[in-house]
């Protein structure tokens, strides 16, 4: 968090990492009254194994207590759990009250009980992006090429299978749903489809093998099979005002149509509805067409009440030097589903500084090998007046200078601790600053503290978007296995969780909560989050507490 010291912080949250650090709930030999979950003593019997395990299963909720599954901050995953991903959030969602009186539809038709309701008050823009498509292969090329043009640090583009869809909990946290490939089984689906539209959800059928909102029969498709030297077909598109632009079109799936009117099947309106069961319908328009045939190449249907809007695409994308086709997608994410495309140059991964007292760092590398190789990064200590390795996704050089971009001044002036936080290592871009510690510990209380994570790590397989402006950091504590709290690891989360909330000083006036179990919010909005993780060795537990805050995020997202 280069806010630290670089004044875009109030001095109360320039705090904010030392006051949480300094927090006593998080001291090892801390009282506890409740005995531990089975769960942590069975893993305590496996001695001297370094087993990494995430403690968030471990912990259950108290009696009684009803999990808020509230859709818009599930996981497309379908873990039952909370939220995905940090950064995301903002006031600006369409307010309600601007709506035409919506006519009520007697049934929800086909709208599925399962499924979400996308909350009027709702703050945030959704981060998530799901790729929907039953070739692995293809799924992971549209996913290389939405990375390489969306904006950075922005969105979270998960996988989602068609039976997740179904089970719901992923539409109000989703800004883009990306079909591809089949579409399994339009009675079960395509209802859940209308909804996410209706509801104001942004659909992209990508070369979709059978439109979602076509001809229900593909078969009943003429198929154009034109051979080029490539295996691809080739075709010139015209679109918008008259712009031409030569795509390569995989297969040309849908009937051609005459001039621009829809090809046989498509209706004009597509018929959706909201979860509140008002009807939403959409207008469908002919966006471009294939020059040559004259067959339709890309429908969209928008108009909305909610802002619902789909394109369908029978182009499949694709990167191969031809930047009109690239073009073209960026064109219709940005202006027709409203993806914010403006990339920044990607961060450059930067060296770390160890910061601390000048005894505690004499000790701190007296005790470890000048390289640790972590799993997934090697740390570097780099002796001074020495120069080190260039930083990178997986080299991490450490030098014993200060850094530009965080108050030393600020951070141990506020912080109270003996030993949590007196060893810093600060670094302005990194992978994840869990990544410092995968493999070998490295001292109790140390912290790594990041201005910018590339690879943030949520819960589960969660992404943590971790853009300037959030607070990431990752403490190690060791925990004697027989102490009261080496018997209770599953409190750790919730401690942190409530460390964070607790030292925001106006944590009331700003409804900043936690939410079991570990989960930061303000009102109905995730701010912050905690990952725990856990090596046993020996009689010790050395507990990883991962936390991710938006402190001071740039727009959209919500933030302290
Ligand atoms: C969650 O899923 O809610 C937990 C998010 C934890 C994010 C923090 S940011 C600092 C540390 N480094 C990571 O890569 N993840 C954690």
């Amino acid at each position: 968090m280069g806010s630290f010291c670089s004044g875009t912080l109030s001095s109360k949250s320039s705090s904010l990492s030392s006051l949480l650090l300094c927090n006593k709930s998080l001291s090892v030999d801390e009282e506890t009254s409740s005995r531990s979950s089975s769960a942590t003593q069975s893993t305590s019997k496996n001695k001297s194994i370094q087993r990494l395990e995430s403690l968030e299963n471990l912990g259950s909720p108290p009696p009684g207590h009803k999990s808020e599954t509230s859709s818009r901050v599930q996981s497309p995953a379908i873990e039952k759990r909370s939220i995905l991903s940090g950064g995301a959030a903002t006031k600006d969602f369409k307010s309600y009250s601007a709506f035409s009186s919506p006519r009520k539809i007697s049934a929800k038709s086909g709208s599925s009980a399962n499924m979400s309701t996308r909350t009027p008050n709702r703050i945030g823009k959704p981060p998530n992006i799901l790729v929907l498509c039953d070739d692995s292969k293809k799924r992971g090329e549209i996913s290389e090429i939405l990375k390489s043009m969306l904006a950075n640090d922005r969105y979270a583009i998960y996988d989602i299978h068609w039976d997740q869809l179904a089970v719901g909990g992923w539409a109000d946290q989703t800004a883009l749903l990306v079909l591809s490939g089949k579409v399994p089984n339009h009675t079960e689906h395509i209802p859940i489809l209308l909804q996410f539209l209706g509801d104001g959800g942004r659909l992209f059928a990508w070369g979709c093998e059978s439109p979602p909102f076509g001809p229900a029969d593909s078969n009943s498709l003429e198929v154009e099979n034109r051979s080029s030297t490539t295996g691809k077909n080739k075709f010139v598109l015209i679109y918008g005002s008259s712009q031409t632009h030569p795509i390569s079109v995989m297969k040309t799936l849908w009937l051609p149509g005459k001039e621009y009117n829809l090809p046989l099947g498509f209706s004009r309106i597509l018929e959706t509805n909201d979860s509140e069961g008002y009807s939403r319908p959409l207008t469908a328009s002919v966006y471009a067409k294939v020059k040559e045939s004259n067959g339709i190449a890309i429908i969209i249907y928008d108009g909305g009440a909610l802002g619902g809007r789909a394109v369908l695409s029978r182009v499949c994308f694709e990167d191969n030097n031809e930047e009109s086709s690239l073009a073209l997608l960026s064109i219709l994410l940005s202006q027709s589903l409203g993806i914010d495309c403006t990339r920044i140059k990607t961060p450059e991964y930067t060296c770390g500084y160890l910061l601390g007292d000048h005894l505690k760092i004499k000790e701190f590398l007296a005790g470890i090998p000048s390289v640790i190789q972590q799993s997934d990064l090697t740390i570097e200590f780099i002796p001074r007046g020495t120069k080190g390795t260039k930083p990178s996704h997986e080299r991490f050089p450490v030098l014993l200078e200060c850094p530009e971009k965080f108050s030393m001044l600020d951070y141990f002036n506020n912080l109270t601790t003996k030993e949590l936080g007196r060893l810093v290592i600060y670094t302005d871009v990194i992978t994840s600053t869990m990544h410092a510690f995968q493999g070998h510990s490295l001292k109790h209380g140390i912290v790594v503290v990041a201005n910018r994570q590339t690879c943030g790590k949520g819960r589960g397989k969660n992404i943590w978007l971790s853009p300037e402006g959030c607070a990431c950091f990752t403490v190690q504590v060791n925990v004697p296995l027989d102490s009261q709290l080496g018997r209770r690891l599953p409190l750790i989360q919730h401690v942190a969780a409530m460390a964070v909330v607790l030292t925001i000083p106006n944590h009331k006036e700003i409804c900043l909560r936690m939410k079991w179990p570990n989960d930061i919010y303000i009102e109905t909005d995730k701010v912050g989050g905690v990952l725990v993780e856990t090596r046993l060795q020996g009689k010790t537990a050395t507990v990883l507490i991962g936390i991710g805050i938006n402190v001071s995020n740039d727009h959209p997202t919500l933030c302290l």
